[in-house]
């Protein structure tokens, strides 16, 4: 594989090797960005920023100004996906969000399917702003959570530490559990299609919650419907490129990259990197690993876990990141040497 010269997320997605490493990261627009929290402070509610294409927009932009990062992710939520379906969600501040009315057997059959094209139409007309004034090398990623990660704060009504009433719903009534993902795959698969019509170049589908689920748990709720969503995306949009990342899979990781067709897989910070190295990226390119802990942490020790992450993985087809979501409490001067650090 040759090695090609400016940094580029969609060249890695391609199969290519970059000298040095396209680098972005999840969850890079937030929080822990004071023009962040000055524009949030602006509007009521955290959907209302989503769903304000001028403002979901800006935000989107606004760490791409700041840092240049070689990709730029649509700022918006996984959650909008249960709110276009009809289940009301809202986020309140400290308390993370909360989806009513929970879904169960009775519930599941009020939601409105298929999804309304219109109940997401500001998603995709921030795609398309974001897009007029994205420098052309920065690549646009488009994203939606995994129907079992968005299932389980569908169930729950909020989150919790080990998402125990999505599993109890799935072994209790099955039934009622496959209807529900089986909503969510086409839900989500036409979500991505209006992305890619809208401009992105490329999707990430966040399985945060993947390493709840054991064994056949784990193939029949995470590789199996994600699989239906890259076929049924590629078959609208031939050779769309897709990013996977089933946080947590560990040893599962292996069978997810035979079951699935992503282009890329995100690994996550707990990960063995031989394994990971040997039996992941021996098949696609990948994209992690850092841990939000140790950038939050700096000094020293981010350093050190940053060249191991460059010495396990730049070898290869690799896109620098985290191994999760950046921490709202990250100094941006950690953001800053990271960069340094990896760019040097
Ligand atoms: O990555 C980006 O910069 C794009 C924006 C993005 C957000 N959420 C913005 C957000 C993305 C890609 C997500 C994904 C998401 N949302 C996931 C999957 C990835 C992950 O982090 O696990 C999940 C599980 C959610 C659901 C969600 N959204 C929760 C549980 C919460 C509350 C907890 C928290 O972190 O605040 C949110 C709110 C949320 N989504 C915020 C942001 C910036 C914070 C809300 C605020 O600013 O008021």
């Amino acid at each position: 594989m040759s090695a090609v010269r400016k940094p580029s997320v969609l060249d890695v997605l391609s199969g290519q090797r970059c000298e040095t490493p396209p680098v972005w990261l999840m969850r890079q627009a937030g929080r822990y960005l004071p023009e962040y929290r000055e524009l949030r402070a602006s509007v009521k509610s955290f959907l209302d920023l989503c769903f304000t294409p001028r403002l979901a927009a800006e935000v989107t932009l606004q760490p791409i100004r700041r840092f240049g990062f070689d990709a730029a992710i649509l700022f918006s939520d996984i959650l909008v996906v249960p709110h276009a379906l009809g289940q009301t969600v809202t986020f309140t501040a400290g308390e993370g969000p909360v989806l009513e009315p929970k879904i169960d057997a009775s519930t599941v059959a009020r939601l409105k399917t298929p999804l309304d094209r219109t109940a997401l139409a500001p998603v995709y007309e921030t795609i398309e702003r974001v897009r007029k004034e994205l420098p052309p090398h920065v690549t646009l990623l488009g994203f939606c959570g995994a129907p079992w990660t968005v299932a389980t704060y569908m169930v729950a009504g909020r989150g919790t530490p080990d998402q125990a009433p999505a599993r109890l719903l799935a072994y209790r009534d099955p039934a009622t559990f496959r209807r529900l993902i089986d909503i969510l795959v086409e839900a989500s698969s036409d979500y991505l299609v209006a992305q890619f019509a809208a401009g992105v170049d490329a999707v990430q589908v966040f399985d945060t919650w993947a390493g709840v689920l054991g064994g056949e748990e784990f193939d029949r709720w995470c590789i199996e419907p994600m699989r239906r969503i890259v076929a049924n995306v590629r078959r609208q949009v031939p050779g769309a490129k897709i990013i996977g990342f089933p946080r947590g899979a560990g040893t599962s990781l292996a069978r997810y990259v035979e079951g699935v067709e992503v282009d890329a897989v995100g690994l996550d910070w707990m990960i063995d990197r031989a394994f990971a190295r040997e039996r992941i990226q021996s098949r696609r390119p990948v994209q992690g690993n850092l841990d939000p802990l140790v950038l939050l942490a700096g000094g020293a020790a981010l350093d050190r876990a940053i060249d191991e992450v460059l010495e396990a993985f730049a070898a290869k087809p690799f896109i620098f990141n985290l191994g999760h979501g950046i921490l709202p409490e990250t100094p941006i001067a950690h953001v800053e040497r990271m960069l340094a650090r990896v760019r040097r």
